[in-house]
C-alpha cells in the first residue's frame, strides 16, 4: 500500500502520491483561453478518482478555479462515500477575469475567501475540507493580513481543519509566510526542473512543522519523455499558451534527465521519485488523464534514487 507522510506538525497522515485534480473537470475555456488539460470526461474522471483509492491514495487537490468548480463537483461526487477515510485539499482565490489577456484574477480579500469557501464546500458536498489553500501568493501587506485573519476565521468555524497557500514558484513569499507564521502547509512547483526549493524553503518549512506539497512535479508532462521540440499543444490544453523557445527549454533539460530512466523506471517515475526523496515533502500531486497515467506515477513510491544519481543531477542543475 503506498506510504504516507505527516503533513508537517498537522495531524493530517497524506499517501505520499496524491491526486492532482486540476485535469478532471473537463474542457473549459474562459475569454477562448483553455483553463485545463484538454478534456477529460466524467466517465474517465470518475475512474482515476476510484482507482486513486483503490491504490491507497487518500489525498486529493483541487480548486474552485479549477474547470470553474466542475473539478470539485465530480470529486465530491466519488469522495462523499468515503469522506472519513480521504484527505480533501481546496482552494480559493481565482477570479474568472474580464480582462482578455488573462483567464484569472486574484482576490485574496477576506470576505472573497470567505465566501470561497462556502462555495467550494457546496460543490464538495462536504462541510469541511482538511486543508484550505489560497491559490496564489500574497502581494502586499494587506494580503498577508486577511489571509491570517480569514484562515483564523474559516478554521474557527470548523470549515477547513488546516489552511495554506499555493505559492507556485513564488518561493520568497512562501519562506516570508513560513517566517510570520500564517501557513500549516505549502504548495509549491518542484521538480527536477524547478529545483530552487531545495536550497531554502524546503529546510525551513522542516524546521517550522509546515507541510510541503508538490504541485506539477513532472512539469506539466515535460518530464514524462514523450513530448519533442516540435510538439505543439492544441487549443485546448492550457500549455498551447506557451512560446516553442518556452517548450524548448524545457525540453532540453528534461532531457538530460533521460539517462536516469532504465527498463524498469520510466522518466515520470524518476521525476516524482526525485521529490520523494526529500523528507521536507509532505506529499507530491501529479495530475493524470487516464488511469494508466495514474497506475505509472503510483508505482514511483517503490522507486528510490541512489546517491551517485542525486549527485548526477545536482551537476546537472547546477549546470543551467
Ligand atoms: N497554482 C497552483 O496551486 C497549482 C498549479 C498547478 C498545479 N497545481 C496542482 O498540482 C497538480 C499537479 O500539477 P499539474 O497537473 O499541473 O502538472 P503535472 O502533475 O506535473 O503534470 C500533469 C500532466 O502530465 C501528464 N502525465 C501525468 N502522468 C503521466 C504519465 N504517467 N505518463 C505520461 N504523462 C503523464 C498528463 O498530461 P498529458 O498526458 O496531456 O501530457 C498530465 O496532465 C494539479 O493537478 C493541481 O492539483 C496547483
Amino acid at each position: 500500500m503506498l506510504k504516507q507522510r505527516k503533513l508537517g506538525k498537522t495531524n493530517l497522515s497524506v499517501s505520499e502520491i496524491g491526486l492532482g485534480c486540476w485535469q478532471l473537470g473537463g474542457l473549459t475555456t474562459i475569454n477562448e483561453i483553455s483553463i485545463t488539460y484538454g478534456d477529460v470526461n466524467e466517465q474517465t474522471a470518475v475512474k482515476i478518482i476510484t482507482q486513486a483509492l483503490e491504490l491507497g491514495i487518500n489525498t486529493f487537490d483541487t480548486a474552485d478555479s479549477y474547470s470553474l468548480g466542475n473539478s470539485e463537483r465530480r470529486l465530491g461526487k466519488v469522495l462523499s462515500e468515503r469522506r472519513s477515510e480521504v484527505n480533501i485539499f481546496t482552494k480559493g482565490a481565482g477570479v474568472p477575469s474580464y480582462n482578455e489577456s488573462s483567464p484569472f484574477e486574484i482576490d485574496l480579500s477576506y470576505h472573497h475567501l470567505l465566501a470561497a469557501i462556502d462555495r467550494s464546500l457546496k460543490r464538495l458536498g462536504t462541510d469541511y475540507v482538511d486543508l484550505y489553500q489560497a491559490h496564489a501568493a500574497p502581494q502586499s501587506e494587506s494580503d498577508f493580513v486577511n489571509l491570517e485573519k480569514a484562515f483564523g476565521k474559516i478554521k474557527s468555524e470548523g470549515k477547513a481543519t488546516y489552511c495554506g497557500v499555493s505559492v507556485g514558484l513564488e518561493y520568497q513569499k512562501g519562506i516570508e509566510l513560513i517566517n510570520r507564521g500564517i501557513v500549516d502547509s505549502i504548495q509549491l512547483y518542484f521538480s527536477l526542473i524547478d529545483f530552487e526549493p531545495v536550497m531554502e524553503l524546503l529546510p525551513l518549512a522542516k524546521k517550522n512543522g509546515v507541510g510541503i506539497i508538490v504541485a506539477e512535479p513532472l512539469s506539466q508532462g515535460f518530464l514524462t519523455g514523450k513530448y519533442h521540440k516540435d510538439t505543439v499543444f492544441p487549443k485546448n490544453d492550457v500549455r498551447s499558451r506557451y512560446s516553442p523557445e518556452e517548450i524548448k527549454t524545457k525540453l532540453e533539460k528534461s532531457k538530460q534527465f533521460q539517462v536516469f530512466s532504465t527498463n524498469s523506471r520510466t522518466m515520470n517515475q524518476v521525476a516524482l521519485a526525485y521529490v520523494l526523496n526529500r523528507d521536507e515533502v509532505s506529499t507530491c500531486i501529479p495530475g493524470s488523464k487516464s488511469v494508466e497515467q495514474l497506475e505509472s506515477n503510483v508505482k514511483s513510491s517503490e522507486i528510490s534514487l541512489n546517491s551517485q544519481e542525486l549527485d548526477k543531477i545536482e551537476i546537472i542543475q547546477r549546470s543551467w
